[in-house]
């Protein structure tokens, strides 16, 4: 069933449309949109192999004049200094500022994709189209994208919106299980912090382990992602809420050697743990933790760090969060399932605060 969303922030209006089997029709509906405009797809080799016939045959078949740039796989095709070759294609194929630049991969692509169309040219339009959970549910909306410098993630980026955002629930069939489990501890936290509804019904849909039901799934975090941007499109205020599980979570990706723990991984300990935390310090209620564990492991997805696993020097790398300097942390608590509350806390409290196992 097509489903679409309104996104209206004080920056821009655009449409999120949501529809299994929409790739099949993306050529004629972008002929229809973008009416003879030249249109740059950055996507990665991996969806390539995959889906490039198909793209070839909608973008050929809507006679768009078009051209495609792919990326390696991975974090390291977000770093910044892929930029110089990325708009080196773009005026070799003499895109303009009235053209389109189409990102069709993960959160990776997204976002250097989406950096790029903010930069280049002063900007140009974006189309996202996203082709893994998490960029279905998160990273695809908002109009944040971002760029990693030596010294750390995401350190460079903008605010853009997109002018079109398609979502083909599709595109997850072809996900290694890891990676779709990934997308899904980001949807476990929509649940968390915003929708107790979802969180139960995440369950029955694990119960029930045929994978249906994911094209709902996705359309009710992207109804929660439009609400929170509509009130907060620059993440200073209830969109912070989307941060739960992430402060432990970063601690974790930056303490262990990267690939221990992916990015859901962490997140999806972090949750855990910092629902047990807020449990201990009496601000969430008795029980919650136990209702997560329980989800997360309906999905694979871990929930907490091995028992000889130091918290207390984990969790210390919040202080060097290049992200948050100063000395407040904003850390984001569950009341109970379905309602997130921001908590600020010195950093110094933080290691105590969060290591349950300490009495
Ligand atoms: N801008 C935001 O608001 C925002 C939000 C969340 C995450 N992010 C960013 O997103 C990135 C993570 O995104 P991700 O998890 O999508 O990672 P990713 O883009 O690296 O994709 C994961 C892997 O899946 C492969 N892949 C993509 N689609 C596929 C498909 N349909 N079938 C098979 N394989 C496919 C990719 O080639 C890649 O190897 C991080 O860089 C993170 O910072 C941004
Ligand atoms: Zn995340």
């Amino acid at each position: 069933m097509r489903q679409t969303l309104t996104i209206n922030t004080n920056l821009q209006k655009y449409t999120v449309t949501t529809e299994s089997g929409l790739f099949k029709r993306l050529g004629n509906t972008l002929a229809n949109l973008f009416p003879g405009k030249k249109i740059a797809v950055i996507t990665d080799e991996t969806v390539m192999s995959i889906y490039e016939e198909e793209l070839r045959n909608q973008l050929d078949s809507a006679d768009i004049n078009w051209t495609l740039i792919s990326l390696p796989p991975g974090e390291d095709s977000k770093s910044f200094h892929v930029l110089p070759d990325l708009y080196s294609k773009l005026l070799d194929f003499q895109l303009t500022r009235g053209d389109v630049i189409l990102a069709f991969g993960g959160g990776v692509i997204g976002d250097i994709a989406g950096f790029t169309a903010a930069t280049f040219l002063r900007g140009v339009s974006l189309i996202q189209v996203p082709t893994t959970l998490m960029a279905m549910v998160d990273a695809s909306i908002g109009g944040k994208n971002g760029a990693n410098l030596p010294e750390g993630r995401n350190l460079a980026g903008t605010f853009y919106q997109p002018q079109e955002v398609f979502i083909d629930p599709n595109f997850v069939r072809t996900l290694p299980d890891e990676i779709f489990e990934d997308g899904m501890a980001e949807v476990i936290k929509y649940g968390c912090v915003f929708d107790a509804d979802l969180f139960s019904d995440l369950m029955d849909r694990a119960s029930k382990n045929d994978g249906s039901g994911i094209e709902s799934i996705i359309y009710r975090c992207c109804l929660i992602k439009k609400q929170i941007i509509e009130l907060d499109c620059r993440d200073y205020g209830i969109a912070m809420l989307l941060n739960f599980g992430h402060t432990f979570g970063h601690c974790i990706e930056d303490y262990y050697p990267e690939g221990t723990y992916s990015h859901g991984e962490a997140v999806a300990i972090g949750m855990y743990t910092t629902a047990l935390a807020g449990e201990r310090a009496g601000l969430t209620a008795p029980n919650t933790a136990t209702l997560l564990k329980k989800l997360l492991s309906a999905y694979e997805l871990p929930y907490e760090l091995p028992s000889d696993a130091d918290i207390q020097k984990i969790s210390e790398t919040v202080k060097h969060d290049k992200k948050r300097r100063g000395n407040q942390l904003n850390l984001v608590l569950l009341e109970k399932i379905g309602k997130g509350f921001l908590y600020q806390i010195e950093k110094t409290e933080y290691a105590d605060f969060i290591d349950y196992r300490i009495k």
